[in-house]
């Protein structure tokens, strides 16, 4: 169950979170490949502006410095990405973007949020179970990896607008 701090966190889109836009991506590319050891291409994120999915980025001193993406359909929402540039990690900049994105997949009509996590990623996972997602499945083998794939936990937070 939410805190009341929680709840009001949610219920304006924070200041520092805008849209994403078109001439963010060079800083937004730039932050995944340092963030991520298996980054997405450019030609992902291209793909998902051409898909039209809700993007917001999150600015520090007029610097993106962290983005998420998401796709919503019928009353879904699926958190497609959610990263913080590795400079500025640590600052509760990642919990602040999350809230974000469950506020605009709720103003969206989402009811319920999925989202994939490597099950290796033990602070992605710290952060969504502390924001209310419960963990509902595996899929095996998801994620590349070094010596193979990764299996990744599929979490799922459902009436959104409550949590
Ligand atoms: C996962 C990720 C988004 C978290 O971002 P973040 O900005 O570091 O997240 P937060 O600062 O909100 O929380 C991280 C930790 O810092 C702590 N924290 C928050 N504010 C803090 C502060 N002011 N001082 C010290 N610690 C703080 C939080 O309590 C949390 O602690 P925990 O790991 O023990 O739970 C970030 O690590 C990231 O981008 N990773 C690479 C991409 C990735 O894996 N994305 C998820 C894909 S599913």
């Amino acid at each position: 169950m939410a805190t009341d701090s929680e709840h009001q966190s949610r219920q304006m889109m924070p200041t520092n979170i805008r849209v994403m836009r078109p001439d963010d991506l060079p800083a937004v590319y730039d932050i995944e490949t340092r963030a991520y050891e298996f980054p997405w291409s450019r030609g992902i994120f291209r793909e998902c502006f051409r898909a039209g999915y809700p993007a917001w980025v999150i600015v520090e001193a007029g610097q993106v410095v962290g983005y998420g993406i998401l796709t919503v359909a019928a009353n879904e929402a699926h958190i497609l990405n959610l990263c913080i540039d590795p400079d500025y990690q640590y600052r509760g900049l990642g919990r602040c973007l999350l809230d974000a994105l469950l506020f605009a997949a709720e103003q969206l009509g989402a009811e319920r949020v999925f989202l994939e996590v490597r099950k290796s990623n033990r602070r992605a996972l710290r952060i969504y179970l502390a924001a209310g997602f419960k963990p509902i499945g595996i899929r095996k083998r998801y994620y590349r990896s070094h010596d193979s794939r990764e299996d990744a936990i599929v979490l799922s937070m459902e009436n959104v607008s409550k949590n």
